[in-house]
């Protein structure tokens, strides 16, 4: 059997990762709260399961990201799976942030956290650990209600695009 190498001294430039990191799909999340009387959040596609008991889930939050610190001072936060037909939804909830939940269907549970009306997977939480990774923080979330349902399909973010599963 051959066994070839990857090629050594390449130059890890942030394009050339972004492009390699794309090839892998995953589905996109909300992750949103009010804060202070205001709705705050964004689509993060680096959502994970990570643990049963307890029960945690990760995102990772870029360190240069403006909502984040409002958003971690939320008592709760809420991280809805998107649906597939949530594509604007999501370049919304990523653009500007005053525009971010305009005309969106959003329940905010007592505790702070916001939960999109139509999503596959709706979970509450609380902030279990943030882990500095580079130029991201891990933020790991201790979940405290689920919900979901298996009629629909999820959006899918792949090469910097949104798909559907096919079949
Ligand atoms: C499909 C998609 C996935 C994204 N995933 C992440 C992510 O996992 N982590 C992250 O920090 N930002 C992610 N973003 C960017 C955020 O949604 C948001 O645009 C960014 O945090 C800048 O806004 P802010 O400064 O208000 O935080 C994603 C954007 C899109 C469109």
């Amino acid at each position: 059997m051959t066994v070839s190498h990857l090629p050594t001294n390449q130059d890890l430039d942030p394009g050339r990762l972004r492009e390699a990191f794309g090839v892998f799909p995953s589905g996109v999340v909300a992750v949103a709260a009010e804060v202070d009387g205001e709705l705050v959040g964004l689509a993060a596609s680096s959502f994970t399961s990570v643990s049963l008991e307890p029960a945690l889930v990760s995102f990772s939050v870029a360190n240069s990201s403006k909502t984040w610190p409002t958003l971690r001072r939320s008592g709760h936060l809420g991280v809805t799976i998107l649906a597939d037909h949530h594509d604007d939804v999501c370049r919304q909830l990523a653009g500007p942030v005053a525009s971010r939940f305009d005309g969106l269907a959003v329940t905010t549970t007592d505790d702070g956290a916001t939960l999109l009306d139509e999503g596959l997977a709706r979970f509450d939480c609380t902030i279990y650990r943030e882990v500095e990774a580079g130029d991201h923080t891990i933020v790991l979330l201790e979940l405290h209600a689920v919900e979901h349902e298996t009629t629909s399909s999820p959006l899918v973010f792949h090469r910097s695009g949104f798909g559907r599963l096919a079949g």
